[in-house]
């Protein structure tokens, strides 16, 4: 009698090992198991909301392009209006844009007549000049 509940009591405890054997084993196995490494956000890499202090800036370029009032004159594909479309016009290169809007009566695109302001070099700073210009070669 006493024997027999030994064994009772020794089987019990060896199935529960058992069971408590496979539990771990499931455990460390289970792919979403608190084992996973949890992706973290590396802060060392850098912000990209906030615009880069030394590059042109291309959307300040287009507020430009539309608050000086260019896009009444040009449209942004190849279509004419007083002036050229200026799709494709960054193939000039910036220094021909450049000349084109702070002297635009030095070259006159054929075609056009010498109708656009000659102010813009007046009213554009050095680095909203350069966004403007980045903006137009974004225009094909
Ligand atoms: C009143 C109309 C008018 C406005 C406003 C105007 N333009 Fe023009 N633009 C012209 C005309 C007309 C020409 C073609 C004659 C010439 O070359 O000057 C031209 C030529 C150009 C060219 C050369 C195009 C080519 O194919 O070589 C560029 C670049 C240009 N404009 C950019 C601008 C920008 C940038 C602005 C705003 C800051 C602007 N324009 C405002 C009328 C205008």
């Amino acid at each position: 009698m006493f024997k027999r509940s030994k064994l009772i009591v020794l089987s019990a405890l060896a199935i529960f090992t058992l069971l408590a054997l496979v539990a771990c084993v499931e455990a460390t196995e289970n792919p979403f198991g608190t084992t996973t490494p949890v992706p973290t956000t590396d802060s060392s890499a850098p912000d990209t909301s906030e615009p880069v202090a030394s590059g042109p800036d291309i959307a300040n370029g287009e507020s430009k392009f539309k608050g000086l009032g260019c896009s009444g004159c040009h449209r942004t594909d190849s279509g004419k209006l007083v002036g050229p479309g200026l799709a494709g016009i960054g193939a000039q290169g910036d220094d021909a844009i450049r000349a084109s809007i702070i002297d635009p009566s030095a070259v006159i695109t054929e075609g056009f007549n010498d109708l656009m302001p000659k102010t813009f070099g007046d009213m554009l700073k050095d680095s909203e000049l350069d966004d403007l210009i980045a903006y137009l070669n974004t225009l094909n």
